[in-house]
């Protein structure tokens, strides 16, 4: 399959510019799976509730509308980070096909002060199969608890589809690890620029990334500027967790011990 990762550079509050800017990255590259930012429509740097709570929207509103034309157009899937308003308000992931929404994710581990504006996610860690494999979904800084990725690989994710807004710079070699340690791939789509709130400013850090089972690095966006790139995978690579011919990375799992 083809997979696409897409870094854009969000403005704060312009949804419909931030949409076409997605887009039109998008149509300059064909795939079966694009990736897009967390809150890719959006942005990130809230200040207070108020502002989310007016950009926030279901999950059928308005971005997935536009993003299902598209995906009944070309055919193709499309997993993107946004505000959802439901009895709470999210930091959630969609999924999408060509024939509507495949599944839903709420970011559990929230980070810094997203956790005045978003409750964590109460839907555990997806898995959804699709014609070329099983996917499962996380959002940012879900990397840092290995719980996360090791949840979807344990599920039989083949690939995690990871939509970012990343701060931190540690995070696109720690994917490494995460790929390695569960012979897994992931897509980490991550957002470029700087959002400069009054009193909270935020530089984020792109280098966006598409990484094997292996550990290999398929592709690495800049760090500041954005752009799209879309690598051929083959997913079933990710279903061979043995390493030798003693040690399989799932199987070998001592959980008994883990809580001792
Ligand atoms: C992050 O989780 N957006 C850093």
């Amino acid at each position: 399959m083809h997979l696409a990762i897409v870094q854009t550079s969000p403005a704060f509050g312009k949804i419909k510019e931030n949409l076409q800017a997605a887009l039109e990255l998008m149509e300059s590259t064909p795939a079966d799976l694009y990736v897009l930012p967390e809150l890719f429509n959006t942005g990130y740097n809230f200040i207070e509730n108020l502002e989310v709570e007016r950009v926030a929207e279901q999950a059928d509103g308005p971005t997935f509308q536009a993003l299902r034309a598209f995906g009944q157009k070309r055919f193709c899937y499309i997993a993107y980070g946004f505000a959802e308003k439901a009895d709470y308000l999210y930091n959630s992931a969609a999924l999408i096909g060509p024939s509507g929404l495949v599944g839903l994710y709420r970011k559990v581990h929230l980070f810094d002060r997203e956790n005045l504006f978003f409750k964590s996610g109460n839907l555990g860690f997806p898995v959804f199969d699709l014609p070329f494999g099983k996917i499962g979904m996380m959002i940012c800084f879900d990397w840092i608890y290995p719980e996360a990725a090791r949840a979807l690989a344990i599920k039989g994710a083949q690939l995690i589809v990871h939509p970012s807004n990343l701060v931190l710079p540690y995070c696109p070699d720690a994917m490494v690890t995460r790929c390695l340690e569960n012979r897994i791939f992931a897509a980490t789509a991550d957002r470029v620029g700087r959002e400069n709130r009054g009193s909270f400013e935020i530089q984020f850090i792109g280098t966006s990334e598409i990484v094997s089972p292996r550990g290999e690095i398929l592709a690495r966006l800049d760090k500041d500027k954005p752009g799209i790139v879309a690598v051929d995978v083959d997913l079933r690579q990710a279903d061979k967790k043995k390493i030798n011919h003693y040690n399989d990375l799932i199987v070998d799992r001592k959980p008994e011990q883990y809580s001792r």
